[in-house]
């Protein structure tokens, strides 16, 4: 699907996201951090939390939420729920940090991915039917943090 040019930055940070998800899942070897150890790939994930999916979530929850906000009742609780999602991630971060990096990369991985197809699938579809032509308002806000991203 066609994104609206608003849109369009986030979901290229999708698109490099997944791919850091996919590749520290434990049974992945298709990207070049899915073959890097355990130890690189949790450095490399805690540098790409801190540096490109804080500000990326920020976008969403300071920038694209609040004009979706209060327009529809199943929208309202989407983005609620990916809210909370936002939160799960920051503390899956925490706990690779604490140990067992392995099973808590791969949890990660498969959190991150169903977050993103969530955000991709259902809200910026939902979002994009009932804000229409009102996501101009906020046209040239969201830039996509991803570029430096290197994985
Ligand atoms: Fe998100
Ligand atoms: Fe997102």
């Amino acid at each position: 699907m066609k994104r609206h040019k608003t849109i369009i930055p986030l979901s290229h940070d999708h698109h490099v996201m997944l791919k850091m998800a996919q590749g520290i899942k434990k049974n992945s070897i298709k990207t070049d951090l899915g073959t890097s150890s355990i130890s690189n790939k949790v450095k490399s994930v805690i540098h790409a939390y801190n540096t490109e999916l804080l500000p990326h979530f920020n976008h969403e929850e300071t920038i694209l939420f609040p004009l979706a906000k209060g327009k529809d009742a199943n929208l309202d609780i989407l983005i609620s729920e990916i809210i909370d999602e936002h939160d799960k991630i920051g503390e899956a971060i925490a706990k690779i940090e604490e140990g067992n990096q392995e099973q808590n990369l791969d949890d990660l991985g498969f959190l991150l991915e169903l977050h993103i197809r969530k955000e991709e699938r259902e809200v910026f579809s939902k979002i994009e039917e009932i804000l229409g032509d009102e996501l101009n308002i906020i046209d040239g806000q969201i830039y996509a943090v991803t570029d430096s991203c290197g994985i």
